[in-house]
């Protein structure tokens, strides 16, 4: 095993002369050869490995929701799925592609901050399970479709437990000023509990709470779980009334470079299941039906990114460019969040390999300096043009956050495994880009 690359890697040497040479069975230059580059491989063994993990680790008494964000594919909605997990999603698009995958309705959580009223429609007409409603006007409008489709639309509370997770600002949600959910310190949690207790064609099954992502703090997440039980003992003390559900949503940090260490899904489990215990046991309340929705700790780990190196410049004294045929518009997250990630040269260097090595930036291939996939990253000295490059722990939010930025087509995701390779995405086309194009007559 070498995180952060996924476990059918087959890598040589070590870094920062490390090369990947395959993937699920199969050479990553033949890979490249026959889907081209950029490429998002998925390794399957990798993927299902941690969907199993989580099902494993947190018991059939929690369910395991997939957090569709993070990859939104119908295969890996599917594979989601036959491995015995519920789908988050937070769109009418994400809602279409679980459909389409035949995700079963009851198995389907929808999220969102300004759900639209057709998406609200779509998704009771599917008949979804959860609805996690995230304002009041939400939820006059489920009361409203419910009370029209003559049945209770089922629905947990977003609570804004106030709490700040040790995570970049645009991916920390827990804190009062958020535009997510109900805050608790505020008082609005109590009065949308209240408010979705009285509506009509609303059946309030319990409350929900995502603190942040790529979060490494379990006293975060206790403190959030701890709250949010508590919280379930305050609405039996002010209504009478015991909700059953309890959410914890995602967010566990996973390691992107070599000085990072994943949360430890036992420790993540434990941790969650012992501050529920505890706060159920000091009010006197029944364990709720737990629930988590990880995203990146199910696909990132399992995701390798493949590039061309096209040019490489160097700038005496400064610094060396190594560019690739790709960059900030199918992996956004460097520009975004300063994200790190793990570079290696990938397939095998024409000659033999040269120990020298070099550290270069690695740069995309889009018109501004910000487009950089890392600033300084040491690799192989004779990586040179036309070598392949790979980029390891590239499964979440990157085909996710993927744009046409230069109109670039976006990359496959191929699915890798026992040496088969299954797309799951072809490669758009220009062709496709161009089709939405409507030309000045
Ligand atoms: N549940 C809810 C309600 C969420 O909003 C999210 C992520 C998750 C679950 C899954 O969190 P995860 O386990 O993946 O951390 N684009 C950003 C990440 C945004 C996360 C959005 N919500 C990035 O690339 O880092």
């Amino acid at each position: 095993m070498n995180p952060p690359w996924p476990r059918t890697a087959v890598l040589h040497a070590e870094p920062p002369s490390q090369r990947l040479l395959a993937l699920g069975g199969l050479g990553v230059e033949d890979l490249a050869e026959r889907f081209g580059t950029p490429l998002y491989l998925l390794d399957r063994a990798e993927l299902v490995g941690r969907m199993r993990a989580y099902r494993q680790v947190f018991g059939p008494q929690v369910d395991v929701v997939y957090a569709a964000k993070a990859l939104c594919v119908a295969g890996v909605l599917q594979l989601a799925t036959a491995e015995g997990l519920a789908i988050d999603v937070a769109s009418a698009g994400e809602l279409a592609t679980a459909i389409r995958a035949e995700v079963p309705p009851e198995r389907i959580v929808f999220h969102g901050n300004n759900k639209s009223v057709e998406e609200l429609v779509a998704a009771a007409e599917y008949g979804v399970g959860r609805f996690v409603a995230d304002s009041f006007v939400e939820l006059e409008r489920l009361s409203e479709l419910g009370t029209v489709l003559d049945r209770d639309l089922t629905v947990l509370v977003r609570i804004t437990p106030g709490i700040q997770a040790d995570t970049h600002r645009s991916i920390s949600t827990g804190q009062d000023d958020s535009k997510f959910g109900f805050s608790l310190s505020a008082g609005l949690a109590h009065e949308a509990v209240a408010r979705a207790l009285k509506l009509p064609g609303v059946e309030l099954l319990g409350v929900h709470c995502h603190i942040g992502s790529q979060v490494f703090a379990l006293e975060a997440f206790e403190r959030a779980a701890s709250l949010l039980a508590g919280l379930l003992g305050d609405v039996r003390d002010r209504h009478g009334v015991v909700l059953a559900e309890l959410n914890l949503g995602g967010g566990p940090g996973i390691a992107y470079t070599d000085r990072e260490r994943e949360l430890p899904l036992e420790r993540y489990a434990e941790t969650l299941g012992a501050a529920v215990q505890a706060a159920c046991d000091a009010r006197g309340l029944p364990l709720p039906r737990l629930a988590v929705e990880p995203g990146r700790s199910i696909v990132g780990p399992a995701g390798v990114t493949l590039y061309t190196v096209g040019t490489v410049k160097k700038i005496p004294g400064v610094r060396t460019y190594l560019s690739v045929d790709g960059g900030m518009s199918d992996n956004p997250r460097p520009a975004l969040y300063d994200a790190r990630y793990t570079f290696a040269a990938a397939g095998r260097p024409p000659g033999d390999p040269s120990p020298e090595t070099r550290t270069v930036a690695v740069a995309g291939k889009h018109c501004e300096s910000g487009d950089l996939l890392a600033r300084d990253v040491t690799l192989p000295a004779d990586l040179a043009e036309g070598d392949l490059l790979a980029v390891a722990a590239t499964g979440a939010y990157t085909f996710a956050l993927a744009s046409n930025y230069n109109r670039l087509p976006r990359p496959p995701v191929v699915l890798v495994g026992d040496g088969q390779a299954q797309v799951l995405v072809r490669r758009e086309t220009l062709d496709e880009i161009l089709a939405r194009d409507v030309p000045l007559s």
